[in-house]
């Protein structure tokens, strides 16, 4: 197979090459490929999509297509956007390079891994809907003439999450409920504010524990800077197939740093509920959460669990 579509590349090279039929027998097929690995349990599926791999894809080929060498020496490669090459954890464009210039190919793909990455994740490779999962960047050449460029260390975990005053069991993923990893921004029925609404994901496939039977998502809290309390208006809360209701916000006591609402949704209302949470302008939820991401717990009726979800806009 590798062999007749390099014979279909030299074929078509030395038709573009004209007469430099040296060239032919040196060309290398050659594949940068973003692969993404989601956790043994996905609470949160994430996958590539269209707009992440032309991102990619034409990140690759700018930076890839026409190399200067240390003396001046330009070299051109041929790798080509092509959109059969972007799969949901998959995602790769490949070009051809020459034999006598693959150190140099060596050398700007280890040097520019970094930016591949950056493309991929639209620069967000810290953002929620990535927890969890792996992400590397790899390369398939001829003969494996090509190493693999150095991974991408993600330091993310830079700050731990907030920590609350209580003694229930916040582990990620111990009940069935999860805030989904993005957050979005409804314009509201009042111009001066800003509805950010947070989807609830119930998930059937969780580990057996004490918190994984819990038929009723009490209520949630999300951590929110207490002193621009005066910013938060209401909450909005729309059950699945109920009517959404507007709340006060309630606060914990000072000093905690905890906006919360109650819920007692079922496990049918909590499927693709939503909790709104509406904001005075210029304030911004993110901001409210602390500027980083925002960190929600969903409790169980007993509060012996109230599993962390990190969120981002
Ligand atoms: C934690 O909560 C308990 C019970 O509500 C309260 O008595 C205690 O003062 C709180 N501790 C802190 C550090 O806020
Ligand atoms: C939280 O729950 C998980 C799952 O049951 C358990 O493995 C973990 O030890 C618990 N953590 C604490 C602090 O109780």
């Amino acid at each position: 197979m590798r062999r007749n579509s390099l014979l279909f590349t030299a074929v078509v090279l030395g038709w573009f090459a004209g007469s430099h039929a040296e060239f032919l027998s040196d060309a290398c097929k050659v594949c940068i490929n973003a692969e993404l690995y989601p956790p043994e349990i996905d609470y949160r599926p994430y996958r590539f999509d269209e707009k992440d791999c032309n991102s990619f894809q034409s990140s690759v080929a700018s930076l890839l297509n026409n190399v200067i060498d240390d003396n001046g020496g330009q070299h051109n490669f041929g790798f080509l956007p092509d959109p059969s090459l972007c799969e949901a954890t998959k995602v790769s464009i490949c070009g051809f390079g020459f034999l006598d210039v693959i150190e140099l190919l060596q050398s700007k793909i280890d040097e520019n891994a970094i930016a591949f990455y950056d493309a991929v994740t639209g620069g967000e490779m810290c953002h929620p809907k990535y927890d969890n999962y792996g992400l590397t960047i790899t390369v398939d050449s001829c003969d494996n003439i090509l190493e693999q460029p150095p991974g991408v260390v993600r330091e993310c975990g830079l700050l731990p999450p907030p920590s609350i005053n209580c003694t229930c069991n916040t582990t990620a993923g111990i009940s069935p409920y999860i805030v989904s990893s993005s957050f979005r921004e409804e314009p509201s029925s009042n111009s001066q504010t800003a509805l950010y609404c947070f989807d609830i994901v119930v998930n059937k496939d969780i580990l057996p524990s004490t918190c994984s039977d819990i038929d009723i998502l009490r209520k949630v809290e999300f951590y929110a800077e207490q002193s621009l309390k005066s910013f938060v208006k209401s909450f909005r809360l729309s059950p699945n197939g109920g009517s959404p209701t507007t709340i006060s916000p309630s606060w914990g006591p000072t000093g905690s740093n905890l906006l919360k609402a109650s819920l007692y949704w079922t496990k049918d209302q909590a499927t693709g509920a939503s909790v709104c949470v509406e904001v005075k302008k210029p304030m911004t939820m993110l901001e409210l959460c602390g500027g980083w991401k925002c960190y929600v717990y969903l409790y169980n009726p007993d509060l012996k669990c109230c599993p962390l979800s990190t969120s981002g806009p």
